[in-house]
């Protein structure tokens, strides 16, 4: 494992998810920006690899393995960032999808989503604030989805979750205004990660023209971060996309929503 030298004085960045997709890129990205990082996530050895390579860019990586549905996890690295001085970053990245009815679903995965969008993102953000606050400076960044705007059968709490990070990153950019500490909900479309893999979903069922680059939804972030972009969303086409989204009327969303539902089952009836 690697850990920090005290002699360094870099600002520090704490992402969770960093074992792989969009964590593993951020951490990459703010390691070229002169962090040392603090990686997150249940695989160790994933962690680990991403430590050592991150060292060849001179960063310094402590490497955290925490399931952050599990309380005791959570704490444990609630605690970390109490202790962090020079925390300059927070990234709330940890996440997963699910592709099941929520009537029909085990209230397990249910719960467990809803404590890694919420609970999770809540927690750490309360524990970085403070420090951040007293320094006059820090960001958090809240990855979120355009699903946020979305109303979807077999989405619902995903749906549900990501509609929660951005009403909570809105609400926390107002209360910290003149704080110096700034605050982000990323919202990326359809992105090349493991997230489909997951999942369980063929990604040629959605075109190749609605996917992006997990670096470039990156560099789109902290790039909107520097802009004070409190919502970014990357790409015109996922930025045009989310405007339609947010003019439709509700009947207009519940019927795409229903139709969607019916496809569903559909493929499922074809796939017994
Ligand atoms: N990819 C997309 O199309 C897309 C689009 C919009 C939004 N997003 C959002 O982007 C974020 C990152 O997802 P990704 O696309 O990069 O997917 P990914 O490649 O599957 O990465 C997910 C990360 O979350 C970690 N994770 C999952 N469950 C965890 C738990 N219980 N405790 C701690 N860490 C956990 C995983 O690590 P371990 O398995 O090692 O724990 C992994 O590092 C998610 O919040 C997702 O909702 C993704």
């Amino acid at each position: 494992m690697t850990v920090f030298s005290p002699t360094r004085n870099r600002p520090i960045a704490l992402v969770t998810g960093a074992s792989a997709g969009l964590g593993a890129q951020f951490a990459r990205a703010l390691a070229r920006r002169g962090h040392d990082l603090i990686l997150v996530a249940r695989r160790r050895e994933r962690l680990e690899a991403l430590a050592a390579e991150l060292a060849t860019d001179g960063a310094a990586a402590e490497v955290l393995p925490a399931d952050l549905t599990n309380d005791a996890d959570l704490l444990r690295v609630e605690e970390r960032i109490r202790r962090c001085e020079n925390l300059a970053m927070l990234v709330n990245n940890a996440g997963f999808g699910l592709d099941v009815l929520f009537h029909e679903s085990d209230l397990a995965g249910q719960s467990a989503m809803a404590r890694l969008h919420v609970l999770a993102p809540t927690h750490l953000t309360h524990a970085a604030l403070p420090g951040m606050v007293r320094r006059g400076r820090g960001a958090v960044i809240n990855v979120s989805s355009v699903a946020a705007w979305l109303q979807g059968a077999s989405g619902v709490m995903y749906c549900a979750t990501k509609a929660f990070l951005n009403s909570f990153t809105l609400s926390l950019a107002v209360e910290l205004a003149g704080t110096g500490v700034r605050v982000q909900a990323l919202c990326p479309g359809f992105t090349y990660t493991e997230f489909h893999d997951v999942l369980g979903m063929d990604r040629d069922l959605v075109p190749k023209f609605w996917w992006l680059r997990a670096d470039y939804v990156v560099e789109q972030s902290l790039r909107g971060l520097r802009r004070g972009k409190v919502v970014c969303i990357p790409s015109l086409r996922y930025k045009l996309l989310a405007a339609v989204f947010r003019a439709m009327p509700q009947w207009l969303m519940s019927h795409i929503g229903q139709k969607r539902y019916k496809a569903l089952q559909a493929r499922r009836e074809k796939a017994k």
